[in-house]
């Protein structure tokens, strides 16, 4: 679905991401695992088209889109769920919820979509008149993922979403990254959460100061006594 080959990304003079290959299967939840700085968000924002690479190509689902701009992806299927939520604070929950399916034209799956993503997400429910910039950290984190999913994609990038967030409440995101697997959806998921994000991967990619060290099963890099020791604390 989504394929990464030789990606170099430069900053001007700082090489961000040093020549990176990974790819996503379909109906796979891939995460990429890094400390701060170490190249995550440019990662996604290169996929995205939000950046443009310096080498390397980006391909996905059989179409090589290394230029392809931002918009034009999200409309082939891609959808991003940015670090920081980035909602739109003076828009209320359905305002923002509607936005996501600004490519779309089939009103009636745009209602049904709907219906899918208040069924995800009942608190969004309950909120649908309130100003995002009103909801807790939590239910703006559930909003950019609903908002997301309004553009029915086939692939999910998402950046950090437990981050900032009480341990009660990154258990429920990532139960409802384990539903939108069970959907037929694929995710790349983005964390530094590594214990979390390993929990409800299948593979995953470690990446430190702009290249992958490490690959693998998910459950594998669970029991790494490498990946222990540097990222999970134990
Ligand atoms: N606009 C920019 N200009 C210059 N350097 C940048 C820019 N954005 C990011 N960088 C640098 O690129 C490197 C990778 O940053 P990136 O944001 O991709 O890391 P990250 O893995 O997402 O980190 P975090 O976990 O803190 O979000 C860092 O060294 C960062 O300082
Ligand atoms: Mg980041």
């Amino acid at each position: 679905m989504l394929k990464v080959e030789n990606l170099e990304v430069n900053y001007g003079m700082i090489k961000a991401i040093k020549g990176i290959s990974f790819s996503v299967e379909k109906g796979e939840v891939v995460a990429l695992i890094g400390a701060n700085g170490a190249g995550k968000t440019t990662v996604l924002h290169t996929i995205t088209g939000l950046l443009s690479a310096d080498a390397g190509r980006i391909e996905f689902d059989g179409k090589d889109i290394t230029k392809t701009p931002a918009h034009k992806i999200v409309s082939m299927g891609m959808a991003h769920v940015p670090e920081g939520r980035r909602v739109f604070a003076n828009l209320s929950v359905i305002q923002n919820l509607r936005m996501g399916a600004f490519t779309r034209k089939d009103k009636a799956e745009i209602e049904k979509n709907l219906e899918m993503v208040f069924a995800r997400f009942p608190r969004l429910k309950e909120r649908v008149n309130q100003l995002s910039g009103t909801l807790s950290g939590g239910e703006q984190q559930m909003l950019a993922m609903g908002r997301a999913l309004m553009s029915n994609p086939q692939i999910i990038l998402m950046d950090e979403p437990s981050m900032g967030l009480s341990p009660i409440l990154v258990n429920e995101i990532f139960d409802i990254i384990g539903k939108v697997k069970a959907d037929g959806t694929t995710v790349l998921l983005v964390e530094q959460n590594a214990k979390k994000a390993l929990s409800i991967s299948d593979r995953a990619y470690v990446l430190e100061t702009g290249r992958i060290v490490l690959t693998g099963q998910a459950s594998e890099l669970l029991n790494n006594e490498e990946i222990k020791k540097a990222y999970l604390g134990e």
